[in-house]
């Protein structure tokens, strides 16, 4: 188990005090590369065109309104504890088709087997218990469906780590408090990817929830993460 040792009352109350200006820091942070990792998470699920996805953890909705991009007939929910987050997501277009829904990672409020798919971006970092979350996630997720998670993840050390390490933690936190005003945030990022998984232990994570583990794919020379895994 890796537990985030923040408390939930403080990652809810950050992420509602950044809602504004969340979508915006992604894309500068990632030079807009996010996008194009949203588009392979939703791929690697393989849904039907009329598929049920749940995206926990859905924030403002970005991954969730790429299963309706990719797949206009599907029945898409957006589940968070952030009520600001996805507030903020409602009212851009197009995501009002999105089932908003507030709710814990660690206690979804949906019936077993309810989903083709389950998808999370850059949330399991922020859960107090990544295996009980992935247990959830398992648990909403019909048999054959599959479960991905995109994350942020701690890399090995290479050669260019410094550099790596000078971005995220120099310049990230300053990007953060010019455009959301709030650097305390964009300090936790840096240092919350640091104390997290490498993209083999997100994936060992998965398989102890009792999911099959089907790919794991390395984004942005490995800083970023995907892991798919189908329920039994
Ligand atoms: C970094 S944002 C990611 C948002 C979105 N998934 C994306 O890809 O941009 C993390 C989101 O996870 C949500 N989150 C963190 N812990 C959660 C929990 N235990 N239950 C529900 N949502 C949670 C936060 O409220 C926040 O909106």
């Amino acid at each position: 188990m890796i537990a985030n040792p923040r408390r939930p009352e403080q990652i809810r109350a950050m992420f509602a005090r950044i809602a504004h200006r969340y979508d915006l820091m992604n894309r500068l942070m990632t030079g807009g590369m996010d996008l194009r990792w949203r588009r392979h998470t939703i791929r690697a699920c393989a849904l039907p065109p009329d598929a049920r996805v749940l995206d926990v953890g859905a924030g403002t909705g970005d991954l969730a309104a790429e299963a309706l991009r990719q797949h206009p007939a599907a029945f898409v929910v957006g589940c968070d504890f952030t009520l600001p987050m996805m507030l903020r997501g409602r009212e851009k277009p197009g995501r009002d088709r999105i089932r908003w829904v507030g709710g814990d990672a660690l206690r979804l409020p949906f019936p077993d087997g309810e989903f083709d798919a389950v998808v999370s971006g850059f949330v399991m970092r922020n859960v107090a218990d990544l295996d009980l979350a992935f247990r959830e996630q398992a648990r909403v997720t019909r048999p054959g469906g599959r479960v991905a998670c995109l994350e942020a993840i701690r890399l090995p050390p290479r050669w260019w780590t410094p550099f790596y390490r000078f971005y995220f933690h120099r310049v990230v936190p300053w990007i953060g408090a010019i455009v959301a005003g709030d650097r305390a945030a964009y300090t936790y990022l840096p240092q919350s990817v640091e104390d997290f998984f490498t993209l083999e232990e997100l994936a060992q994570a998965m398989i102890r929830a009792g999911l099959i583990l089907l790919e794991t794919r390395a984004f942005l020379f490995g800083a970023v993460g995907l892991v798919v895994g189908v329920r039994p």
